[in-house]
């Protein structure tokens, strides 16, 4: 199985990345981008150029989609729906769980076997062992086409509802995007005192890899409901302390509007008589649905 032919759909940073690394790994691999001229690179690596979708979906039992958007995707499938019976799908283009679901659907009606994926990496990670894909949605596709899926990244199957692999993506992301304006609220703070951010940053990432392993504990109470199991901060003295964040950053000129968001939230915890507990009782109040 190995040697699988794969076509990959879209050859922007990503997609090239993708080719790349299935050529790598033996695949006769078949590629189309919209702009023809990203091709032209891994044509001379030994990919197959595709004059058109339709001959790019005929090439191959696996057609990997990697597109800016799943507007771009329905705008690059439509026209060749009535080709895709019995091909296998796995579309790596970012989206919304909803937009998963909707996806998993139309391909079921034209009888193709749809996987969806989550690519948790940057180009240059592909291939390389930091890299994973989450997926879900056909098991059989992801079965069937392992070796292929795992010539890209370490794969992981979460489940057969497509909108679970889109759905912890962008639980990651935004995971990391609260870090980020973590940091870069951090070094406005120091660089409004003239500190370089170079010389800053190697205590800063020893913090934060001290504090990711919060995440555990926070596991645990969350899933228990028990907030006030293992409690090494309370929330009362955490909500106190927040306020000085805010004060800093007025004092020494730097917009609060990154970090203020979580003041009120821990105000209205502890007011509801949380005090005691930990901060991870906080998706309480973020769950706006039941
Ligand atoms: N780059 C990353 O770090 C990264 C990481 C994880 C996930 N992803 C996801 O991977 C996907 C691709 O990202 P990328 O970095 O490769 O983006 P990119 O470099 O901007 O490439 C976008 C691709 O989509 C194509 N495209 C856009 N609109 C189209 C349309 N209407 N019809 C047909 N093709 C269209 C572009 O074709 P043209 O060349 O003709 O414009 C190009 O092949 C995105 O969903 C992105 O969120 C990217």
């Amino acid at each position: 199985m190995s040697n699988t032919p794969v076509t990959v759909l879209g050859l922007g940073d990503m997609g090239r990345a993708l080719a790349r690394a299935l050529l790598k790994a033996g695949h006769r691999t078949t590629v189309w981008n919209r702009t023809a001229a990203k091709a032209e690179a891994l044509v001379a690596e030994g990919a197959l150029r595709a004059e058109t979708v339709a001959e790019a979906v005929a090439a191959s039992p696996l057609v990997v989609v990697c597109l800016l958007d799943y507007d771009s995707v329905r705008q690059t499938l439509d026209p060749v729906a009535g080709a895709l019976s019995g091909t296998a799908v796995a579309n790596l283009t970012s989206g919304t769980p909803r937009q998963a679901r909707e996806m998993a659907a139309w391909a079921a009606e034209r009888g193709a076997d749809y996987l969806d994926g989550g690519i948790m990496a940057v180009p240059p990670m592909i291939a390389t062992p930091a890299a994973f894909v989450l997926y879900s949605g056909s098991r059989s596709v992801f079965e069937t086409h392992r070796a292929a899926l795992d010539a890209l990244a370490q794969s992981h199957y979460l489940g057969e509802d497509a909108a679970l692999a889109p759905l912890q993506d962008i639980a990651l992301l935004s995971g990391m995007y609260g870090m980020f304006s973590g940091i870069l609220h951090a070094f406005a703070l120091t660089g409004s005192e003239g500190i370089k951010a170079a010389d800053f940053a190697p205590m800063l990432q020893r913090w934060l890899n001290s504090m990711s392993g919060a995440v555990a504990g926070f596991a645990a109470q969350i899933d228990s409901g028990d907030h006030a199991q293992g409690v090494v901060s309370n929330l009362a003295m955490q909500a106190a302390a927040y306020h000085h964040l805010l004060e800093a950053a007025e004092e020494q000129g730097v917009s609060p509007e990154l970090l203020a968001p979580l003041g009120p939230l821990m105000a209205r915890r502890v007011a509801d008589g949380h005090g005691h507990e930990d901060l991870s009782g906080l998706v309480h109040l973020l769950r706006t649905r039941a």
